[in-house]
């Protein structure tokens, strides 16, 4: 069995840079330290955190009951709402948000001051899409499939910015733009799917497309690895998702000759080693 594992599996640079934070932290002796919402979709990783001290804010508010300490907010970023809480309640504020995702945050934020209608191309209920919506100063719209594109109305009139959650299909991104031009509408397009995702997504594809078997290693939430595993299973019937090696199956690979290994942005190193490692053994 031969295997290949895709260059661009794994960590993303805000995510690495978001997980380094919170070790940084812990190792400068600070305490209480909070995570607002789990720093990336990975289990392993946030309990490793936790035996370390640091917890996990899973609300509003349980953020609005904390008196002190260190929150740390992730690279999927917030609204301007909860920096107002952190101030409010003099709490102190370290923001590993990924600077593409605060791009965004000043894009939307400028343009619907300026009378934009702002359309978010992307998952509604994604916290990186609720972050981006807080930045708004007027109701965003959030658009993910070609019916809710084909159903939007606006006013001619209304000029419109689109955006698009970083982690969104660029493919789709394409298709969904294409819908809405039919409306003519006075827009701009500010493209801001991030390229760590464009090229996992790209190399996904072309090594699903030679690959017999193809394995997708991420967490149950993370969006990227679901897009992941649609953009391969597309390319190759025998794509397998999976958390770490203990859900892999080698009976279903073994009369495999090539086998491609991708992992979504929040995947360890680690694990994706030891994947490559099981099927090469
Ligand atoms: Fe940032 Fe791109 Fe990762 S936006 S968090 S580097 S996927």
């Amino acid at each position: 069995m031969q295997v290949k594992v895709a260059k661009s599996a794994g960590f993303c640079f805000g995510v690495q840079r978001a997980v380094d934070t919170v070790y940084e932290q812990v190792e400068k002796g600070v305490r209480p330290i909070y995570t607002y919402g789990p720093i990336i979709h990975n289990e392993v990783v946030v309990q490793d955190m936790e035996e370390k001290g640091v917890r996990v804010l899973n609300s509003r508010e349980e953020l609005e009951s904390l008196t002190e300490g260190t929150v740390i907010i992730r690279s999927h970023g917030v609204g301007r709402d909860v920096y107002e809480i952190l101030r409010r309640k003099g709490l102190n504020c370290v923001d590993a948000t990924c600077p593409f995702v605060k791009k965004i945050h000043r894009t939307v934020e400028r343009e619907s001051a300026a009378g934009k209608q702002i359309i978010i191309i992307g998952n509604d209920r994604h916290p990186e899409v609720e972050g981006i919506k807080g930045w708004c100063q007027t109701k965003a719209a959030v658009i993910e499939s070609a019916a809710q594109a084909e159903e939007f109305e606006l006013s001619e009139a209304v000029p419109v910015c689109i955006v698009s959650q970083t982690t969104f299909n660029y493919k789709k991104f394409k298709d969904l733009v294409e819908i809405l031009d039919k409306k003519r509408y006075d827009r701009i397009v500010v493209n801001t799917i991030c390229n760590a995702t464009e090229e996992r997504q790209t190399e996904a594809r072309q090594i699903a497309e030679e690959a017999d078997a193809m394995i997708v290693i991420g967490g149950s939430h993370s969006s990227n690895t679901q897009k992941l595993f649609e953009i391969c299973r597309k390319e190759c019937g025998n794509t397998y998702y999976i958390q770490t090696v203990h859900d892999l199956d080698l009976g279903v690979l073994r009369s495999t000759g090539l086998v491609g290994i991708t992992a979504g942005a929040s995947t360890p190193k680690k694990i994706i080693e030891e994947v490559q490692k099981r099927c090469q053994n």
